[in-house]
């Protein structure tokens, strides 16, 4: 199948499930994505950094914090004992725009955040699949739209921070805008005047430029048409230590990439932490990872960097291939930056969860080892089909706390990197808590589906990569001055 018979495809499925949701059933069914028996490991590997002398390094004990050891002077985590959840603090809620005056209308009211918060996926050969950047594209779906945003289900951005940290580039709607598309609706989805529409300015990352290092997955991988899987692919070594301000994964068929995990390490991929540790994931949407000015991140000299790719192939031609690049921006060799990032998980491996638990709770107590003046900068969570929330929460020393990610509905689908303003960035010392609490449930309804689309039945669960297994972990980012 042709990409544009693929998108009609997609089309078809959407039309089909509107009619669905006019004879009364369910909506909210997931056209073309489901997960597979896989024979790779699942994303999310505990980070084994290399020890270095100096503070940063804690003793590990039974099951805690996935092994966890810190570059020298850096971050770390260590398991602790005694923290407890508690109430949430800090972080600053949505910024909810003034009602707009006159009737509600596509061209006034609805275009200009679909235009900030869709067409980042809905336009041509983005990872969306089909377009809604223009009226007549948005008219035949436009009851599709209204219940996608209204469920929250797009756009994807699991965090709410209504009351917890506020997320940079926040993506999730107000429930003000939300309030917009049920009036949209509600008016029978009114085109209105074009001349009407005023874009949405917000913030953008900063420019970066070319990028310094353009890695080529070492071959092409073929792929196979109708299925899914993982597939490791190698990159190349750097000779030097290498310090990463920005990166990004540009698959070559990204329609076919469900997500790419960058793994540094011997050339192999995620192996519980023993191999590789992994920095950077790609998802559909993702855009390139910058590191503020004077921030960056080391690729130690002689590690190998290895993909990950997870193919969803379902609506691919019958014979293609996919050759990603990996690009790297980087200091000049021999320059520092003022502020090294590094990413820690925080990580329960004692998870158990019996066929038709409902919101089991599980979790992970780790304590930060932090050389002075480091930063949390941001969270990625992380678990599978069976997880439903997942929060992780600073409790300082001195008694106060920050709830740091708060996700109400989980969504396997989207495993994206929470991060916060740079004057936001959370001040940590050693001996501070971060609590991660995951629920679970594991019912009929929770499970993830076959390659055929055919949901799996409830299994007793346990800790692993697998995506049949279950994880809760969360790895958490830090700046710390050097
Ligand atoms: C980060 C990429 C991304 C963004 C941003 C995004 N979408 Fe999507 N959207 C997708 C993908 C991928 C799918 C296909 C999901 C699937 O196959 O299950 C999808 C599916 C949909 C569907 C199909 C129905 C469904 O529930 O699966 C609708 C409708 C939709 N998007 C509307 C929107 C609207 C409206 C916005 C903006 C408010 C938006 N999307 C923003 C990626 C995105």
């Amino acid at each position: 199948m042709t990409r544009r018979t693929r998108v009609h495809h997609r089309l078809g499925q959407l039309l089909s499930m509107l009619a669905l949701s006019a004879a009364g059933l369910a909506c909210g069914s997931e056209p073309g994505r489901s997960p597979a028996t896989l024979p790779m490991p699942m994303a999310g590997v505990p980070a084994v950094l290399p020890p270095g002398p100096g503070p940063g390094v804690s003793p590990v004990t039974g099951g805690g914090a996935g092994g966890a050891t810190a570059p020298a002077g850096t971050a770390g985590l260590a398991p602790a004992t005694g923290g407890t959840m508690g109430t949430v603090t800090a972080g600053s809620g949505p910024v909810v725009p003034p009602p707009p005056s006159g009737p509600v209308s596509y061209h006034k009211d609805i275009r200009p955040i679909m235009q900030a918060r869709c067409y980042g996926c809905h336009v041509a050969g983005g990872a969306g699949g089909f377009e809604l950047d223009a009226w007549e594209k948005v008219q035949p779906l436009a009851a599709a739209v209204v219940h996608a945003v209204t469920t929250r289900k797009m756009p994807p951005w699991l965090a709410d921070s209504a009351n917890c940290m506020k997320t940079r580039y926040d993506q999730r709607l107000t429930d003000a805008q939300l309030a917009l598309f049920t009036a949209w609706k509600d008016a029978g989805f009114t085109e209105g005047n074009a001349a009407d529409f005023v874009a949405i300015v917000e913030e953008k990352p900063r420019e970066v430029g070319a990028p310094t290092i353009v890695m080529k997955a070492a071959r092409p991988v073929s792929l196979r048409a109708g299925t899914e899987w993982y597939e490791c692919v190698v990159m190349q070594s750097v000779p030097t230590d290498t310090w990463v301000t920005a990166i990004q994964v540009v698959p070559d068929k990204d329609e076919y990439v469900h997500h790419a995990i960058v793994n540094v390490g011997n050339g192999a991929c995620s192996a519980l932490g023993i191999l590789a540790d992994n920095v950077y994931s790609f998802r559909p949407g993702s855009q390139r990872l910058v590191f503020e000015e004077g921030d960056a991140m080391l690729i130690p000299a002689g590690k190998t960097i290895a993909v990950q790719h997870h193919y969803n192939t379902r609506f691919a031609p019958a014979s293609t291939t996919d050759q990603s690049e990996l690009h790297l921006w980087t200091l000049p060799a021999g320059q520092k930056p003022m502020r090294s990032i590094s990413r820690m998980p925080n990580h329960d491996m004692l998870i158990n969860i019996p066929v038709g638990a409902v919101n089991q709770r599980e979790g992970e107590s780790a304590s930060v080892s932090a050389a002075a003046g480091s930063e949390i900068i941001g969270i990625s969570p992380h678990m599978h089909y069976l997880g439903q929330t997942f929060k992780e929460t600073l409790n300082r020393r001195d008694g106060s706390e920050v709830c740091l990610v708060d996700i109400p509905d989980w969504d396997q689908d989207w495993q994206l990197d929470y991060f916060y303003s740079p004057a936001d960035y959370i001040k940590v010392a050693s001996g501070d808590v971060v609590d991660q609490t995951c629920m679970f449930s594991n019912r009929a309804e929770d499970q993830g589906k076959d390659p055929e689309g055919k949901p799996f039945s409830p299994i007793y669960t346990t800790y692993g990569e697998d995506t049949r297994q279950e994880m809760c972990l969360g790895y958490i980012w830090f700046r710390t001055p050097l």
